[in-house]
Protein backbone atom coordinates (compact mmCIF):
# COMPACT_ATOMS: atom_id res chain seq x y z
CA UNK A 1 0.00 0.00 0.00
CA UNK A 2 1.04 3.29 -0.60
CA UNK A 3 2.75 5.70 2.38
CA UNK A 4 1.17 8.99 3.05
CA UNK A 5 2.47 11.87 0.57
CA UNK A 6 1.88 14.54 2.74
CA UNK A 7 5.87 15.20 2.42
CA UNK A 8 5.26 16.20 -1.48
CA UNK A 9 2.38 18.99 -0.95
CA UNK A 10 3.40 22.32 1.05
CA UNK A 11 -0.04 22.00 3.48
CA UNK A 12 -0.12 24.11 6.89
CA UNK A 13 0.93 21.12 8.78
CA UNK A 14 -1.59 22.27 11.73
CA UNK A 15 -4.24 21.33 9.56
CA UNK A 16 -6.03 18.26 8.86
CA UNK A 17 -7.73 18.42 5.63
CA UNK A 18 -10.13 16.74 4.77
CA UNK A 19 -11.51 18.51 1.81
CA UNK A 20 -10.08 17.27 -1.05
CA UNK A 21 -13.55 17.14 -2.92
CA UNK A 22 -14.00 20.71 -2.31
CA UNK A 23 -10.05 21.77 -3.44
CA UNK A 24 -7.00 18.99 -4.10
CA UNK A 25 -4.16 20.93 -2.80
CA UNK A 26 -0.80 21.92 -4.81
CA UNK A 27 2.06 19.59 -5.41
CA UNK A 28 5.34 21.32 -4.81
CA UNK A 29 6.10 20.53 -8.36
CA UNK A 30 2.90 21.95 -9.96
CA UNK A 31 3.94 25.02 -7.97
CA UNK A 32 7.33 24.52 -9.37
CA UNK A 33 6.33 23.91 -12.91
CA UNK A 34 3.82 27.02 -12.65
CA UNK A 35 6.57 29.62 -11.68
CA UNK A 36 9.30 28.43 -13.81
CA UNK A 37 6.40 29.06 -16.52
CA UNK A 38 5.91 32.58 -15.20
CA UNK A 39 9.36 33.46 -15.56
CA UNK A 40 9.21 32.72 -19.18
CA UNK A 41 7.03 35.27 -20.04
CA UNK A 42 9.80 37.83 -18.82
CA UNK A 43 11.28 37.12 -22.41
CA UNK A 44 8.67 36.27 -25.07
CA UNK A 45 11.09 36.20 -27.75
CA UNK A 46 12.49 33.05 -26.70
CA UNK A 47 9.04 30.80 -27.20
CA UNK A 48 8.95 29.10 -30.39
CA UNK A 49 5.11 28.18 -31.98
CA UNK A 50 6.17 24.65 -30.23
CA UNK A 51 5.86 25.82 -27.00
CA UNK A 52 2.66 26.55 -27.75
CA UNK A 53 1.53 22.65 -28.13
CA UNK A 54 3.83 20.90 -26.28
CA UNK A 55 2.43 20.73 -22.97
CA UNK A 56 -0.80 20.40 -24.14
CA UNK A 57 -0.10 17.29 -25.95
CA UNK A 58 1.64 15.89 -22.90
CA UNK A 59 -1.34 16.25 -20.70
CA UNK A 60 -3.61 15.07 -23.25
CA UNK A 61 -1.56 12.05 -23.02
CA UNK A 62 -1.62 11.60 -19.53
CA UNK A 63 -5.46 11.96 -19.13
CA UNK A 64 -5.91 9.70 -22.35
CA UNK A 65 -3.90 6.98 -20.27
CA UNK A 66 -5.56 7.56 -17.17
CA UNK A 67 -9.12 7.04 -18.68
CA UNK A 68 -8.04 4.77 -21.32
CA UNK A 69 -8.46 6.67 -24.21
CA UNK A 70 -6.67 7.79 -27.14
CA UNK A 71 -4.84 11.36 -27.48
CA UNK A 72 -6.81 12.58 -29.87
CA UNK A 73 -9.95 12.08 -28.25
CA UNK A 74 -9.06 14.47 -24.82
CA UNK A 75 -10.11 18.17 -24.99
CA UNK A 76 -8.59 20.78 -22.34
CA UNK A 77 -11.65 23.20 -21.78
CA UNK A 78 -12.19 25.84 -18.87
CA UNK A 79 -15.03 24.27 -16.63
CA UNK A 80 -17.45 21.14 -16.59
CA UNK A 81 -20.36 23.34 -17.74
CA UNK A 82 -18.18 24.08 -21.14
CA UNK A 83 -17.81 20.07 -21.73
CA UNK A 84 -21.42 19.40 -21.34
CA UNK A 85 -22.08 22.41 -23.62
CA UNK A 86 -19.87 20.59 -26.19
CA UNK A 87 -22.15 17.30 -25.79
CA UNK A 88 -25.34 18.54 -25.41
CA UNK A 89 -25.15 21.22 -28.48
CA UNK A 90 -24.21 18.25 -30.70
CA UNK A 91 -26.65 15.78 -29.23
CA UNK A 92 -29.80 16.96 -31.79
CA UNK A 93 -30.93 13.85 -32.87
CA UNK A 94 -33.10 12.21 -30.09
CA UNK A 95 -35.31 15.07 -29.79
CA UNK A 96 -38.69 14.56 -27.49
CA UNK A 97 -36.83 11.90 -25.95
CA UNK A 98 -36.24 11.90 -22.16
CA UNK A 99 -33.13 13.34 -19.99
CA UNK A 100 -32.22 11.65 -17.22
CA UNK A 101 -29.87 13.10 -14.35
CA UNK A 102 -30.26 11.98 -10.65
CA UNK A 103 -31.27 14.21 -7.28
CA UNK A 104 -29.20 16.60 -6.42
CA UNK A 105 -26.72 16.26 -9.09
CA UNK A 106 -24.19 18.75 -9.55
CA UNK A 107 -25.61 22.45 -10.73
CA UNK A 108 -23.43 22.36 -14.06
CA UNK A 109 -24.43 19.37 -15.28
CA UNK A 110 -28.24 19.71 -13.75
CA UNK A 111 -28.82 23.09 -15.43
CA UNK A 112 -26.84 21.67 -19.11
CA UNK A 113 -29.05 18.89 -19.11
CA UNK A 114 -32.13 21.13 -18.43
CA UNK A 115 -31.51 23.13 -21.02
CA UNK A 116 -31.26 20.77 -23.52
CA UNK A 117 -34.21 19.03 -22.53
CA UNK A 118 -36.12 22.27 -22.67
CA UNK A 119 -34.85 22.67 -26.21
CA UNK A 120 -35.55 19.85 -27.55
CA UNK A 121 -38.99 19.47 -26.52
CA UNK A 122 -37.63 16.83 -23.50
CA UNK A 123 -38.88 15.84 -20.01
CA UNK A 124 -36.12 15.83 -17.45
CA UNK A 125 -36.80 13.18 -15.14
CA UNK A 126 -34.97 13.36 -11.80
CA UNK A 127 -34.02 9.87 -10.13
CA UNK A 128 -34.35 9.63 -6.75
CA UNK A 129 -32.63 6.94 -4.06
CA UNK A 130 -34.66 4.47 -3.18
CA UNK A 131 -35.63 4.95 0.89
CA UNK A 132 -36.32 1.35 1.29
CA UNK A 133 -33.02 -0.03 0.97
CA UNK A 134 -30.34 -0.68 3.03
CA UNK A 135 -27.58 0.28 0.85
CA UNK A 136 -27.82 4.01 -0.84
CA UNK A 137 -26.35 3.47 -3.71
CA UNK A 138 -28.01 -0.22 -4.36
CA UNK A 139 -31.34 1.39 -4.16
CA UNK A 140 -30.55 4.73 -6.39
CA UNK A 141 -28.23 2.82 -8.80
CA UNK A 142 -31.20 -0.02 -9.22
CA UNK A 143 -33.48 2.97 -10.12
CA UNK A 144 -31.20 4.77 -12.20
CA UNK A 145 -30.88 1.38 -14.70
CA UNK A 146 -34.52 0.79 -14.32
CA UNK A 147 -35.33 4.32 -16.01
CA UNK A 148 -33.50 4.26 -18.70
CA UNK A 149 -35.74 2.70 -21.86
CA UNK A 150 -36.28 3.74 -25.52
CA UNK A 151 -37.24 6.63 -24.68
CA UNK A 152 -34.39 7.69 -23.47
CA UNK A 153 -32.09 10.33 -25.09
CA UNK A 154 -29.53 11.69 -22.51
CA UNK A 155 -28.50 10.09 -19.38
CA UNK A 156 -25.81 12.75 -17.25
CA UNK A 157 -24.82 11.87 -14.07
CA UNK A 158 -21.95 12.01 -11.95
CA UNK A 159 -19.62 9.54 -11.49
CA UNK A 160 -19.46 9.94 -7.73
CA UNK A 161 -22.16 11.97 -6.34
CA UNK A 162 -20.39 15.14 -4.85
CA UNK A 163 -22.54 15.03 -1.67
CA UNK A 164 -22.40 11.44 -0.27
CA UNK A 165 -19.85 9.57 -2.43
CA UNK A 166 -22.65 7.19 -3.85
CA UNK A 167 -20.66 5.40 -6.58
CA UNK A 168 -22.85 5.17 -9.86
CA UNK A 169 -22.45 1.64 -11.62
CA UNK A 170 -20.93 3.37 -14.80
CA UNK A 171 -20.59 0.35 -16.76
CA UNK A 172 -24.07 -1.32 -16.21
CA UNK A 173 -25.25 2.31 -16.89
CA UNK A 174 -23.51 2.43 -20.28
CA UNK A 175 -24.61 -0.38 -21.36
CA UNK A 176 -27.74 0.10 -20.50
CA UNK A 177 -27.66 3.74 -22.60
CA UNK A 178 -25.40 1.37 -25.36
CA UNK A 179 -28.99 -1.05 -25.49
CA UNK A 180 -31.20 2.26 -26.11
CA UNK A 181 -29.55 4.57 -27.99
CA UNK A 182 -28.93 7.33 -25.10
CA UNK A 183 -25.98 9.16 -25.12
CA UNK A 184 -24.07 8.70 -21.49
CA UNK A 185 -22.41 11.75 -20.13
CA UNK A 186 -20.20 11.48 -17.29
CA UNK A 187 -19.49 14.47 -14.76
CA UNK A 188 -15.66 13.17 -13.57
CA UNK A 189 -14.87 15.55 -11.43
CA UNK A 190 -15.02 14.34 -7.81
CA UNK A 191 -13.64 10.59 -9.09
CA UNK A 192 -10.87 10.53 -11.57
CA UNK A 193 -7.70 10.77 -10.18
CA UNK A 194 -9.02 9.12 -7.03
CA UNK A 195 -11.04 6.03 -8.69
CA UNK A 196 -10.00 4.05 -11.41
CA UNK A 197 -11.89 5.11 -15.06
CA UNK A 198 -12.25 3.38 -18.21
CA UNK A 199 -14.07 5.50 -20.87
CA UNK A 200 -14.55 1.85 -23.48
CA UNK A 201 -15.23 -0.38 -20.97
CA UNK A 202 -18.44 1.88 -19.31
CA UNK A 203 -18.91 2.87 -22.81
CA UNK A 204 -19.39 6.50 -22.02
CA UNK A 205 -19.96 9.13 -24.80
CA UNK A 206 -18.42 12.40 -23.05
CA UNK A 207 -16.48 12.57 -19.78
CA UNK A 208 -15.71 15.88 -18.20
CA UNK A 209 -13.29 16.62 -15.43
CA UNK A 210 -12.57 19.60 -13.47
CA UNK A 211 -8.93 19.47 -12.80
CA UNK A 212 -9.03 21.45 -9.83
CA UNK A 213 -9.95 18.11 -7.00
CA UNK A 214 -9.05 15.14 -7.53
CA UNK A 215 -6.84 15.61 -10.51
CA UNK A 216 -4.69 18.32 -8.33
CA UNK A 217 -4.98 20.45 -10.76
CA UNK A 218 -5.38 24.28 -11.18
CA UNK A 219 -8.60 26.29 -11.25
CA UNK A 220 -10.38 27.17 -14.52
CA UNK A 221 -8.85 24.23 -16.44
CA UNK A 222 -11.10 21.24 -17.41
CA UNK A 223 -10.16 18.10 -19.25
CA UNK A 224 -12.80 16.15 -21.52
CA UNK A 225 -13.01 13.02 -23.57
CA UNK A 226 -15.51 12.58 -26.20
CA UNK A 227 -16.12 9.42 -28.11
CA UNK A 228 -16.12 9.69 -32.01
CA UNK A 229 -19.93 10.14 -31.69
CA UNK A 230 -18.93 13.61 -31.55
CA UNK A 231 -16.29 13.37 -34.19
CA UNK A 232 -18.44 15.45 -36.73
CA UNK A 233 -19.70 17.91 -33.99
CA UNK A 234 -19.77 21.81 -34.22
CA UNK A 235 -17.87 23.18 -31.64
CA UNK A 236 -18.76 26.46 -29.41
CA UNK A 237 -16.32 28.78 -30.69
CA UNK A 238 -13.89 29.22 -34.10
CA UNK A 239 -10.44 28.57 -32.65
CA UNK A 240 -7.48 28.82 -34.92
CA UNK A 241 -5.59 26.64 -32.58
CA UNK A 242 -7.98 23.77 -34.00
CA UNK A 243 -6.99 23.76 -37.31
CA UNK A 244 -4.47 21.35 -39.23
CA UNK A 245 -2.16 23.91 -40.02
CA UNK A 246 -2.37 25.60 -36.47
CA UNK A 247 1.28 25.17 -35.85
CA UNK A 248 2.88 26.76 -38.75
CA UNK A 249 2.31 30.40 -37.74
CA UNK A 250 3.75 32.36 -40.81
CA UNK A 251 0.62 29.88 -42.73
CA UNK A 252 -1.89 30.49 -40.12
CA UNK A 253 -4.38 32.76 -42.93
CA UNK A 254 -4.15 30.07 -45.61
CA UNK A 255 -7.65 29.35 -43.86
CA UNK A 256 -7.61 25.66 -43.34
CA UNK A 257 -11.84 24.83 -42.51
CA UNK A 258 -10.27 21.21 -41.83
CA UNK A 259 -10.11 20.25 -37.85
CA UNK A 260 -7.33 18.41 -36.08
CA UNK A 261 -8.63 14.66 -35.29
CA UNK A 262 -11.28 13.81 -32.73
CA UNK A 263 -12.02 15.61 -30.36
CA UNK A 264 -8.98 18.68 -30.77
CA UNK A 265 -12.59 20.25 -32.50
CA UNK A 266 -13.41 21.11 -28.40
CA UNK A 267 -10.44 22.75 -27.57
CA UNK A 268 -11.10 25.91 -25.98
CA UNK A 269 -9.69 29.30 -27.70
CA UNK A 270 -6.00 30.14 -26.29
CA UNK A 271 -5.57 26.25 -25.66
CA UNK A 272 -1.94 26.75 -24.60
CA UNK A 273 -2.76 27.50 -21.16
CA UNK A 274 0.34 29.21 -20.23
CA UNK A 275 1.13 28.44 -16.47
CA UNK A 276 -1.99 26.21 -15.81
CA UNK A 277 -1.06 23.83 -17.82
CA UNK A 278 2.26 22.55 -16.33
CA UNK A 279 0.79 22.34 -13.05
CA UNK A 280 -1.75 19.98 -14.54
CA UNK A 281 1.41 18.31 -16.07
CA UNK A 282 3.08 17.66 -12.82
CA UNK A 283 0.01 16.36 -10.52
CA UNK A 284 -1.37 14.12 -13.76
CA UNK A 285 2.26 12.21 -13.54
CA UNK A 286 2.13 12.15 -9.90
CA UNK A 287 -0.88 10.31 -9.78
CA UNK A 288 -0.06 7.61 -12.76
CA UNK A 289 3.19 6.93 -10.46
CA UNK A 290 0.41 6.70 -7.76
CA UNK A 291 -2.41 5.27 -9.26
CA UNK A 292 -6.15 5.76 -8.77
CA UNK A 293 -6.58 2.03 -7.27
CA UNK A 294 -3.62 2.54 -4.98
CA UNK A 295 -5.30 5.72 -3.57
CA UNK A 296 -8.44 4.42 -3.44
CA UNK A 297 -6.82 1.41 -1.27
CA UNK A 298 -5.18 4.22 0.75
CA UNK A 299 -8.66 6.00 1.64
CA UNK A 300 -10.50 3.06 2.04
CA UNK A 301 -7.48 2.19 5.21
CA UNK A 302 -8.29 5.60 6.97
CA UNK A 303 -11.64 5.81 5.82
CA UNK A 304 -12.43 2.26 7.95
CA UNK A 305 -10.52 3.78 11.12
CA UNK A 306 -13.66 5.34 11.39
CA UNK A 307 -16.36 2.56 11.13
CA UNK A 308 -16.12 1.76 14.93
CA UNK A 309 -16.88 5.35 15.99
CA UNK A 310 -19.83 5.79 14.02
CA UNK A 311 -20.99 2.62 15.62
CA UNK A 312 -20.06 3.57 18.73
CA UNK A 313 -22.22 6.65 18.51
CA UNK A 314 -25.13 4.62 16.92
CA UNK A 315 -24.51 5.92 13.42
CA UNK A 316 -23.91 4.65 9.96
CA UNK A 317 -21.06 4.36 7.91
CA UNK A 318 -22.27 3.44 4.07
CA UNK A 319 -19.76 0.73 3.23
CA UNK A 320 -21.36 -1.25 0.32
CA UNK A 321 -19.39 -1.37 -2.67
CA UNK A 322 -21.76 1.42 -4.27
CA UNK A 323 -19.89 3.91 -1.65
CA UNK A 324 -16.65 5.35 -2.61
CA UNK A 325 -13.67 5.22 -0.12
CA UNK A 326 -12.25 8.95 -0.82
CA UNK A 327 -15.38 10.76 -0.62
CA UNK A 328 -17.80 9.87 2.14
CA UNK A 329 -20.85 11.33 4.10
CA UNK A 330 -20.39 10.99 7.52
CA UNK A 331 -24.19 11.07 9.20
CA UNK A 332 -23.97 13.25 12.37
CA UNK A 333 -26.83 12.33 15.61
CA UNK A 334 -30.28 13.66 14.93
CA UNK A 335 -30.81 16.77 16.21
CA UNK A 336 -27.06 17.81 15.44
CA UNK A 337 -26.94 21.69 13.05
CA UNK A 338 -23.79 20.30 10.64
CA UNK A 339 -23.08 23.96 9.87
CA UNK A 340 -22.18 24.38 13.30
CA UNK A 341 -20.33 21.01 13.73
CA UNK A 342 -18.12 22.13 10.52
CA UNK A 343 -17.45 25.62 12.39
CA UNK A 344 -16.38 23.96 15.72
CA UNK A 345 -14.30 21.24 13.42
CA UNK A 346 -12.61 24.44 11.71
CA UNK A 347 -11.85 25.86 14.93
CA UNK A 348 -9.77 22.44 15.79
CA UNK A 349 -8.18 23.21 11.99
CA UNK A 350 -10.41 20.06 10.79
CA UNK A 351 -11.52 20.65 7.64
CA UNK A 352 -14.73 18.91 5.72
CA UNK A 353 -17.21 20.56 3.76
CA UNK A 354 -21.23 20.41 5.18
CA UNK A 355 -23.29 18.59 2.27
CA UNK A 356 -26.98 18.22 2.97
CA UNK A 357 -27.43 16.84 6.72
CA UNK A 358 -24.07 15.16 6.63
CA UNK A 359 -20.38 15.91 6.67
CA UNK A 360 -18.70 15.11 3.75
CA UNK A 361 -15.02 14.08 4.50
CA UNK A 362 -12.93 13.07 1.30
CA UNK A 363 -9.42 11.44 1.99
CA UNK A 364 -6.11 11.95 -0.19
CA UNK A 365 -3.03 10.42 -0.23
CA UNK A 366 -1.48 13.44 1.97
CA UNK A 367 -3.98 12.56 4.83
CA UNK A 368 -2.86 10.26 7.47
CA UNK A 369 -4.25 8.70 10.49
CA UNK A 370 -3.63 11.46 12.54
CA UNK A 371 -6.13 13.58 10.33
CA UNK A 372 -8.51 11.09 11.31
CA UNK A 373 -7.59 10.67 15.14
CA UNK A 374 -8.28 14.65 15.01
CA UNK A 375 -11.50 14.69 13.45
CA UNK A 376 -12.88 11.98 15.98
CA UNK A 377 -11.47 14.07 18.67
CA UNK A 378 -13.23 17.10 17.30
CA UNK A 379 -16.51 15.34 16.97
CA UNK A 380 -16.02 13.83 20.13
C1 LIG B 1 -19.37 17.00 -9.45
C2 LIG B 1 -18.83 18.37 -9.74
N1 LIG B 1 -18.79 18.79 -11.00
C3 LIG B 1 -18.30 19.99 -11.34
C4 LIG B 1 -17.82 20.87 -10.39
C5 LIG B 1 -17.28 22.19 -10.85
O1 LIG B 1 -17.94 22.62 -12.01
P1 LIG B 1 -17.42 23.81 -12.98
O2 LIG B 1 -16.18 23.33 -13.62
O3 LIG B 1 -18.51 23.93 -13.98
O4 LIG B 1 -17.22 25.00 -12.13
C6 LIG B 1 -17.86 20.47 -9.04
C7 LIG B 1 -17.42 21.38 -7.98
O5 LIG B 1 -17.66 21.17 -6.80
C8 LIG B 1 -18.36 19.18 -8.72
O6 LIG B 1 -18.39 18.74 -7.45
Amino acid sequence: MLNCQKSLFQLDPEVAYLNNAYRGPMLKTSEEAAISDLRKMRNPFSMVAEDFFTTVNSVKKLFSEMVGAKDHEIALIPSTSYGFACALSNWNHAKGKKAITVRDEFPSGYFSLKRWAEENGSELQIVDPNPDTESLGQGWNQRLLESIDKETGVVLISSVHWMNGVKFDLKAIGERCEEVGACFIVDGTQSVGALPMDVKEYKIDALICASYKWLLGPYSLAVSYFSDKFDEGKPLEESWMNRTNSHIFSELTNYQEEFLPGANRFNVGETSYFILLPMLEKSLEQLMVWKPEKIQEYAKSLRSQLISFQEERGLSLDLSEFSANHLFALPLPEGTDPKQVRSSLENEKVYVSVRGTSLRVSINVFNDQSDIERLKTALS
